[in-house]
């Protein structure tokens, strides 16, 4: 029989769930501000034990959700016997009233009476709908929540995730909430706005000095200085946008968190002394937002000259594009070593995350 893999009874493996592409950065930041034991990832998944549970799990920066792992299994059949074993191990494999406890300790206590939600996702080809799956996950689920607690459709105090993507599946209790994934700081968007965790990434692959300087020179609302104000309030940052708009937005989303210099110019021609600036992080616009391949190449070869020329010697530089030709033939031009290549998968198009050093 296929057996789940199981939690020991003494402590729960977590997971958390992040942007595809980003797990190794994840693992990375879970080693070193958990002390966690990574046990495995798969895609947008990674898989670890901290060596103390508590509130500090919600203060990562590069996974956008964490659970309690309640099981979980790579062997599914894609057949109809799998709504069984979600059924079975659902009702009997997790410590209900043990996980239920340590959710007690991470989440804030619920005003009134406690309430709980199910989620079901799927991804690939299965032969039984979502809809299957979770009619048996809710089966399995019977009777685990006190009689006193009631369905919520929105902002349950306690939500359980069946996640199914092809042959595998977790099953887990979440601790964080929506403000791991978009934070509190993010008022104004941006159509072109980034994913908090992957600014958050960047500015972690940026590896800056304590009292370093960080530039974004195309800072849109300002989602990677952020990141780097809410691990550093006392940060040096510079950024600056081509556009009124988009310094607005930056200005309102940073106000919470600390005081950047923010200016309005040209990456192409930065009012800044070479020599000056440890560290840049940045995501010009994608090729699809100039819509031609040529202004895009010109732009990246402008944007790297100037930064290489604001950069110290052996400065890094980190960049989130999708024309990922266009930058490498601009950073050859400059003569930038490449330290780190990340494929992500952002809103189903491929973007290229790399880390450059001046030489
Ligand atoms: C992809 S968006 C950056 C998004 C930003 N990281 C965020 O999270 O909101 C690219 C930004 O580059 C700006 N931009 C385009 N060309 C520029 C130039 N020559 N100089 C400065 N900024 C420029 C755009 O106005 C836009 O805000």
């Amino acid at each position: 029989m296929v057996r789940p893999t199981r939690p020991p009874e003494s402590s729960f493996p977590c997971y958390a769930l992040t942007v595809p592409g980003l797990e190794k950065v994840a693992a990375q930041e879970l080693e070193e501000e958990l002390e966690a034991e990574v046990k495995r990832t798969a895609e947008g998944l990674v898989v670890f034990r901290p060596k103390r549970l508590d509130k500090s799990v919600l203060q990562l920066r590069t996974v956008e959700d964490v659970f309690l792992l309640l099981w979980g299994s790579d062997r599914l059949t894609y057949r109809a016997d799998d709504l069984e074993l979600f059924e079975r191990w659902t009702a009997r494999e997790p410590d209900w009233p043990k996980a239920l406890q340590v959710h007690r300790s991470i989440r804030p206590p619920p005003r009134g009476r406690p309430t709980f939600h199910l989620v079901t996702q799927m991804h690939g080809e299965h032969g039984y709908r979502r809809a299957d799956a979770a009619k048996a996950f809710a089966k399995g689920l019977a009777g685990k929540f006190p009689e006193s607690w009631r369905y919520a459709e929105e902002n349950a105090d306690c939500e359980v995730w069946l996640t199914i993507d092809g042959a595998s599946a977790v099953c887990g209790l979440r601790l964080s909430d929506r403000t791991m994934r978009h934070r509190t700081y993010k008022q104004e968007h941006l159509p072109a706005s980034l994913r908090p965790v992957v600014a958050a990434a960047m500015v972690r692959l940026a590896r800056l000095p304590h009292h370093g300087v960080l530039l974004d020179p195309m800072c849109g609302a300002g989602t990677i200085l952020a990141e780097r104000l809410a691990v550093q309030p006392r940060a040096v940052l510079l950024g600056g946008d081509l556009e009124p708009a988009a310094l607005l937005a930056a200005k309102t989303n940073l106000k919470s968190l600390g005081q950047p210099w923010l200016v309005r110019w040209d990456a192409r021609q930065l009012p800044i002394r070479s020599g000056s600036i440890d560290r840049i992080a940045t995501n010009p616009p994608f090729g699809r937002q100039l819509g031609d391949p040529e202004q895009i190449a010109s732009l990246y070869r402008r944007v790297v000259r100037e930064a290489d020329r604001v950069l110290v010697p052996e400065g890094r530089a980190v960049f989130l594009v999708s024309d990922i030709e266009a930058l490498e033939l601009a950073a050859r031009t400059v003569k930038w070593k490449k330290q780190e290549r990340l494929r992500l998968r952002l809103l189903g198009h491929p973007s290229y995350l790399t880390v450059w050093s001046k030489t």
